[in-house]
């Protein structure tokens, strides 16, 4: 793999700020400092560092995207545009969304190839926290919150699990952050309509221990770090937690 590639996808930055890495001289290959970006290099035998860190070469790849409104999270769709059009051709690979959201929804989406870590990420056993932030119409008041906690009956054979409701201001439109540890269909809006309000802008802000990165534009996305993917897989179960 050419080493500039090598250096984007195991989280060092874009093409041009791992090119000005190399430039600067802050890349080393086998102890050799190397400037280069065409240089090529075997991922799982070279020692590649840069800025003094090693460049550990994931199996399997792990995007945050931060999700604009109007993709539909597939991986293909007839008639929308999708996630993975969001997605650089080289990034693409075998990538899908770890769940779902709607199209209107904005915010954290993390793509993989890890079958196992979505698989765990997604079973409804693990009961992964997930905070949203809200608009809704309507006051929300702390007797919505206290029904958020005992569970609300959305249509399904049980009630919710417990939801925190945290109130970030209260008016025609109140503005909440919203944490559920469930991934039912359409989950957050559904639990608004059991309490007669209706949601008008959502977005996901985190998932388990990964939290959406503020500098990550609607429509951009990037490589997880190594201590991003290390505490999403300890969270898991995949990692054993030191
Ligand atoms: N809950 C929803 O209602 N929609 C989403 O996209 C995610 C959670």
């Amino acid at each position: 793999m050419r080493l500039d590639r090598f250096l984007c996808e195991t989280g060092f930055g874009t093409r041009s700020q791992v090119k000005a890495f190399l430039k600067k001289g802050l890349v080393t290959v086998n102890g050799e400092t190397a400037k280069k970006p065409e240089q090529k290099i075997k991922e799982t035998e070279d020692a590649v560092f840069c800025n003094g860190k090693r460049a550990v070469y994931a199996v399997f790849v792990y995007l945050m995207l931060h999700k604009p409104a109007g993709v539909v999270s597939a991986t293909e769709d007839r008639r929308e545009r999708t996630v993975l059009d969001l997605l650089d051709t080289e990034d693409r690979r075998k990538v899908f969304p770890v769940g779902r959201l709607d199209k209107d929804t904005e915010g954290l989406l993390l793509l993989t190839d890890d079958g196992e870590l979505a698989h765990r990420l997604l079973s409804p056993k693990k009961h992964v926290d997930k905070v949203y932030f809200a608009e809704v119409e309507g006051q929300i008041t702390e007797a919505h919150a206290d029904r958020f906690q005992e569970g609300l009956d959305i249509g399904e054979k049980e009630l919710t699990l417990p939801a925190e409701l945290e109130i970030l201001k209260s008016g025609a439109v109140s503005e909440v952050r919203v944490t559920i540890r469930e991934g039912k269909f359409h989950q957050v809006k559904r639990m608004f309509e059991a309490v007669g309000c209706r949601v008008v802008y959502l977005k996901r802000l985190s998932m388990g221990t990964l939290t959406l990165d503020e500098k990550l534009a609607a429509g951009a996305y990037r490589n997880l770090t190594e201590e991003e993917i290390t505490k999403l897989k300890q969270l898991t179960g995949l990692l054993p937690v030191r």
